[in-house]
């Protein structure tokens, strides 16, 4: 686990390719997975591989999504805020449970954040993403986990620069 967080960085160029059904299915048994808050488990996820759907949601805000329309997959983690008052934390938790086993696969991943963020029209980016997948009210949508096949390089962040400032020890 270790080596795989020391060499995570965000991705957002993927190669054309597809994802093996099997690898799909690896990345939402890991979601259902995901610990939550009393084991309520109040998030639903929508697992997104049609190229067409993908560049809607490429469009969902005007920065820090675009790159969701090459994307092999995005999964678009939604919670349920009247089922738990932790739907914020445990819908976090899957999201990065998503990423961390696309990383453990060999694969490219990036958070695009939904939840508090504008579409351009000045509508919530949330509101148009339930638009197009047609979601229910009583959904929130948290972020979309864009994972494909890695088409660029990037260098593992050096320990020195890690910001051990930021921890106290109490020996
Ligand atoms: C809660 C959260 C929200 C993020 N939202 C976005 C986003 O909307 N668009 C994007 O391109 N990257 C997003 N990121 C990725 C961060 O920009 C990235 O993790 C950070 O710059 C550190 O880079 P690294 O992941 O390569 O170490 C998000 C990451 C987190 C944890």
């Amino acid at each position: 686990m270790i080596e795989l967080l020391r060499n995570r960085r965000s991705i957002r160029k993927y190669k054309e390719e597809k994802l093996p059904q099997e690898t799909v299915d690896t990345i939402v048994e890991a979601l259902l997975r995901s610990p939550s808050s009393r084991g309520i488990n109040p998030w639903e996820f929508v697992v997104v591989e049609d190229r067409e759907v993908l560049k809607k949601l490429s469009m969902s805000k005007e920065h820090g999504s675009s790159f969701l329309s090459g994307a092999a997959l995005g999964i678009v983690v939604c919670g349920d805020s009247t089922k738990s008052d932790t739907w914020i934390e445990d819908c976090s938790i899957a999201s990065i449970i998503a990423q961390l086993t696309a990383v453990s696969l060999g694969l490219g991943t990036c958070w695009i954040q939904i939840r508090n963020r504008k579409h351009k029209d000045g509508r919530w980016a949330e509101e148009y993403i339930k638009e197009i997948l047609g979601l229910e009210k009583h959904l929130s949508v948290e972020s979309i986990i864009a994972i494909g096949y890695k088409d660029e390089v990037k260098s593992p962040v050096p320990k020195e620069s890690l910001e051990y400032k930021k921890v106290r020890y109490i020996k």
